[in-house]
């Protein structure tokens, strides 16, 4: 089966075996038949992966559907099966005025993929509003129960994507969301962009919209142009370090970590090294957003991961700071 339209990089490797969950029985039975002792890998809108060979493997494709809420005093409880679209999510909850989500509108991916690398974008992150979720542990074959510090959430990690990576298939999430809504509009990006529409008092509705606005803007539509969203991490470094390199670039782009390091924007890095809107063969760097790849139409995946590859040695030559991918390669 070609997986061209199970990787919003668009590349048109192929898989041996596909299986679409639509019950989470389905991964019970799956766990008898001996399918979680051979090669898998799970699914959900393929928006964070790189395939660059094609898999021999079996590709488990979550699209488990459905969404419940339940409220308690203030807060309400929405439960959302892992193979939901998280944009649809997300508007599910502004419209019916939940406010947590947000600031994440129109994330690429699914419900089930959100805790992976607890996603984040314009001032909040997953584990802000995550309560719980339950996986299936393909190991033992049963379901089990994760709450927010069981998962060891930090800025784009957590124990599904590292620890304990592969090993969980997580089935549905809950999130705590709150019917009173709170604000945030610590981005500058919302703020300005707010103040642009003259919106002084915002509904969640309007932050959703200002997000969505700004998103489209900054960020190629998956649909056209293939890509998975920021390629690399923001690199966090000491602020010793960050003290030196600030002397020598003034304009350099930081935020300040809670821990004493200092983030910097792989972004505006990678543009310093003149790689914003290059492209080679079929592989290039967004034009609006450096730290975006992009599958210009007949890529590979080793054509794009060679240029992540050259792209990571200019910035350490230039800057002596090692950007990591954030996107999974396979
Ligand atoms: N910048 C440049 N040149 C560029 C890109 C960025 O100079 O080509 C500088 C600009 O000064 C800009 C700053 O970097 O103000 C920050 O850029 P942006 O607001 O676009 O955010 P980011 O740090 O580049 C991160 C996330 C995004 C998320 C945005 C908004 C990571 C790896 N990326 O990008 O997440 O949408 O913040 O919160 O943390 C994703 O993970 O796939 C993703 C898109």
């Amino acid at each position: 089966i070609s997986l061209k339209k199970y990787n919003t990089f668009g590349i048109n490797e192929v898989a041996a075996h596909f299986i679409e969950i639509t019950e989470p029985t389905q991964l019970l039975s799956a766990y008898e038949a001996g399918i979680f002792e051979k090669d898998f890998l799970t699914l959900g809108s393929g928006s964070n992966i790189l395939f660059t060979q094609p898999y021999a493997g079996y590709i488990i494709k979550i699209n488990i559907k459905g969404i419940t809420a339940k409220q308690h005093q203030n807060d309400i409880f929405i439960t959302a099966a892992g193979g939901e679209i998280w944009n649809e999510l997300v508007w599910f909850c502004v419209n019916n005025n939940y406010s947590g989500l947000e600031n994440m509108a129109l994330i690429p991916g699914t419900v089930g993929a959100s805790p992976v690398q607890n996603i984040g974008a314009y001032g909040t992150e997953l584990m802000d509003i995550f309560y719980s979720c339950i996986a299936f542990d393909t190991l033992e074959g049963v379901f089990r129960i994760f709450y927010n510090e069981d998962c060891k959430f930090s800025y784009r990690d957590s124990i599904f994507k590292s620890e304990q990576k592969g090993r969980y298939i997580i089935t549905e999430v809950t999130y705590k969301l709150n019917s009173s809504p709170s604000i945030n509009t610590s981005y500058g990006a919302i703020s300005a962009e707010l103040k642009k529409r003259n919106i002084s008092d915002p509904t969640i509705k309007d932050i959703a919209e200002v997000v969505s606005f700004i998103r489209v803007e900054k960020l190629p539509d998956p649909s056209t142009v293939g890509n998975a969203g920021s390629f690399f991490k923001n690199p966090i470094i000491s602020s010793n370090k960050y003290q030196g390199l600030k002397e020598l670039n003034p304009d350099i782009v930081s935020y300040n970590m809670p821990d004493g390091g200092v983030k910097l924007a792989a972004g505006w890095l990678i543009e310093q090294c003149g790689w914003k809107g290059k492209v080679i063969g079929q592989a290039g760097v967004w034009k609006n957003q450096a730290l975006v790849l992009i599958n210009v139409q007949s890529a590979s995946g080793t054509e794009i991961f060679e240029l992540s590859s050259k792209i990571i040695n200019d910035v350490d030559q230039k800057f002596n700071v090692k950007l990591e991918r954030e996107v999974n390669i396979f």
